[in-house]
């Protein structure tokens, strides 16, 4: 059987799913799997992806793509259409993780711990926000990844800069009570949740940020995380509460952060997390002893069933 590796997009995560998708394809290759390898909106460039998917013979579809159509569900939604298998959730649950405003008005429904937050789709009066949060506050373009367009902001004036950063990104912004305390970060495969990593950038990084999840080696990974084993497990299954209620399913990794008061908050959910050399979900994994290709091969398979 074959599978296709589709990476690439034209989402402002493009490069982070090249390295994905190359990885996973030479993973998937080295098992001794019949691959395909898709760049979506790539190479083909003059094709569209109906015609990029529909040009190729293929059993089930890997999913590296990162942000954009290839995480909020419209990729997802074409391979239903041509009664494909592919990896990780479906079309609706991909969009409604990738949509972080719609996450958390849900969570804040259900009770899952969530930052307190407002959003808007002009820019708002400074003033307004101030009256409901308080500085620091992170400011977020609604439905990106990797940290794109997202600013901590600690007065006035950067938060007019970052609202008008964020809302270049997206036309829905976020804009989130700041949590001051360390972050966490979940992997969750085939419904079982994995080590949880805590996460620890360099001193002069003001974010775990794009910058600190690709390019810049000084963040600290702390596995095991540093939690007692109590908090670990509440962080797990916080983590798979938030993840089943968006319908998630395959696999995933949940962002959380932890306050002063030793409490949990939920940020978001990745319904197609990086699989890159520096990303995390490999390196959960491989805290249980599973090495990338056979990761690969579990995600795979997950979606055969
Ligand atoms: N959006 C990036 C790829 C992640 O969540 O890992
Ligand atoms: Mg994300």
């Amino acid at each position: 059987s074959k599978i296709a590796v589709i990476y690439g997009g034209r989402s402002s995560e493009r490069d982070v799913s090249l390295q994905s998708g190359r990885l996973v394809a030479r993973a998937l290759l080295k098992k001794g799997y019949d691959i395909a390898e898709i760049d979506l909106y790539g190479s083909d460039g003059l094709l569209n992806p109906i015609t990029q998917l529909q040009e190729v013979e293929f059993d089930l579809a890997y999913i590296a793509l990162h942000g954009g159509e290839g995480e909020d569900g419209r990729i997802q939604a074409l391979l239903e259409m041509l009664e494909k298998p592919y990896t990780g959730s479906r079309p609706l649950a991909c969009g409604f993780a990738m949509d972080k405003v719609l996450s958390k008005k849900y969570w804040k429904g259900i009770g899952v711990p969530t930052p307190n937050y407002l959003s808007y789709d002009a820019i708002p009066a400074a003033e307004e926000i101030e009256q409901l949060l308080s500085y620091p506050v992170i400011v977020k373009p609604s439905r990106e990844g990797s940290t794109i367009g997202i600013n901590k902001a600690l007065d006035r004036t950067e938060l007019e800069s970052a609202l008008n950063e964020a809302l270049h990104y997206d036309s829905e912004i976020l804009v989130e009570q700041f949590v001051d305390g360390p972050e966490f970060t979940v992997t969750i495969i085939a419904d079982e949740a994995y080590p949880v990593i805590g996460l620890k950038p360099a001193e002069n990084h003001r974010l775990y940020d794009y910058n600190a999840k690709y390019i810049a080696d000084d963040t600290q990974y702390l596995l095991p995380c540093g939690l007692s084993e109590q908090h670990e497990e509440r962080v797990k299954s916080l983590a798979l509460t938030a993840y089943r209620s968006l319908g998630c399913t395959g696999w995933g990794r949940v962002d959380v952060m932890q306050d002063k008061n030793q409490d949990f908050w939920v940020l978001e959910v990745n319904t197609s997390p990086g699989m890159t050399s520096h990303s995390l979900v490999p390196m959960a994994a491989a805290h249980l002893g599973i090495e990338y290709g056979d990761l690969v091969e579990k995600i795979a398979l997950d979606a055969w069933e």
